[in-house]
């Protein structure tokens, strides 16, 4: 809960613009009118106007009326869009045609909004799957000068308080990329230490999981990690980093002082970087469901604009809380590129 008032009352500072693709869906219009309510950004809704409205008359969601909606079917600056997605997508040697039709899918639309400067970021997912949210995302808004993968995190908030700074952590990463390099497994470790640093204002100390510890095992999963964090070592001296090891070594330091006595982390790790998708996925929801704990992601990270992707099953405060993490997200992005 305490997570929830510190990032909703931050974005109320920053006034960012959201724009909310999935504008007939249900849950999606009650979060906009809490949102607007609230102050918390300022929402742009895709779909028909006439029946968004009526949706909102009959709920007695009085705020709607406040948000820019946009009809994908008939914008008024669509052939400017059309236009600009010609241009980013030239080495694919996609058509003017191609560009309008693309442009009629709100998904795509609220990518070019992006990218055109119309708004700071999105939130989409109520009902539709991961990929189709990111895909536009890669394409037309691209990653920030620097980074070359999109990845994702995780905000664990844990019960037990003596792990990660005062029971936070960052997972990562448990939604994008099934089965990352060595190369893209330092970047994703490098991204994830400036989101924990951006959003929560946390001192990265970073743990590179494996089966091993410090060579304890010999495979050729192991030497991955352990290049990894070579690399990140090698090019980030600044980073804590530790790895390859083992989650007990990470976040207990009874057990590094046996298993890594030398590691600069000393068991006290609050951002935990999994080798694979299938490793981070299964261990957020483990912790999710054995352990109690809140889990607030996947929040997107590296895109030059941010997008965020929501679970199907998200209830209205889920979409409000990933509204504000994005509109943070929207102001540094902009901050730093300044
Ligand atoms: N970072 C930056 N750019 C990327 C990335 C990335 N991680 N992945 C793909 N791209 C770019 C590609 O270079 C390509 O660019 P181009 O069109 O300009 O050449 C574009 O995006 C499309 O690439 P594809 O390979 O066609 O992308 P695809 O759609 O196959 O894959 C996706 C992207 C959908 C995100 C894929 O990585 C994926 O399915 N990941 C798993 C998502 C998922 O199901 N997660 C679990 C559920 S979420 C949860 O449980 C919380």
């Amino acid at each position: 809960m305490e997570f929830e008032k510190i990032v909703q009352k931050l974005a109320k500072q920053y006034k960012q613009r959201i724009v909310l693709p999935e504008g007939l869906e249900p849950r999606t219009l009650r979060a906009s009118d809490i949102i607007i309510r609230e102050k918390i950004a300022q929402i742009t809704l895709l779909g028909p106007p006439a029946e968004i409205l009526e949706f909102a008359e009959k709920e007695g969601l009085s705020h709607i009326q406040h948000a820019t909606i946009i009809d994908p079917l008939n914008h008024p600056k669509i052939e400017e869009y059309a236009q600009m997605v010609v241009e980013l997508r030239k080495k694919k040697g996609i058509g003017l045609d191609t560009a309008r039709e693309l442009i009629k899918n709100p998904l795509y639309l609220a990518a070019t909004i992006i990218k055109a400067g119309d708004a700071d970021g999105e939130v989409a997912g109520a009902e539709n799957a991961t990929g189709n949210v990111l895909r536009p995302g890669f394409q037309l808004i691209k990653t920030i000068p620097g980074v070359s993968l999109v990845s994702s995190v995780f905000v664990i908030i844990l019960k037990d308080k003596e792990f990660g700074d005062d029971g936070i952590m960052i997972f990562a990463d448990c939604a994008v990329n099934p089965d990352p390099n060595e190369d893209e497994l330092a970047e994703i470790a490098v991204t994830s230490a400036r989101t924990a640093k951006g959003l929560l204002g946390m001192e990265p100390r970073i743990a590179m999981l494996s089966f091993s510890t410090h060579g304890s095992a010999k495979h050729t999963m192991v030497d991955k990690v352990a290049h990894a964090t070579r690399i990140v070592k090698d090019n980030y001296p600044n980073i804590q980093i530790d790895g390859e090891m083992q989650l007990d070594a990470a976040i207990m330091p009874d057990v590094c002082a046996k298993k890594a006595p030398s590691s600069p982390i000393k068991g006290r790790a609050n951002v935990l970087i999994f080798p694979t998708l299938e490793a981070g996925n299964i261990a957020y929801k483990l912790v999710q469901r054995f352990a109690h704990a809140d889990a607030y992601g996947p929040i997107i990270q590296g895109l030059a604009a941010p997008i965020n992707d929501l679970s199907r099953g998200c209830s209205v405060n889920d979409i409000v809380n990933v509204v504000a993490i994005t509109a943070i997200q929207a102001y540094q992005n902009k901050k730093q590129a300044d």
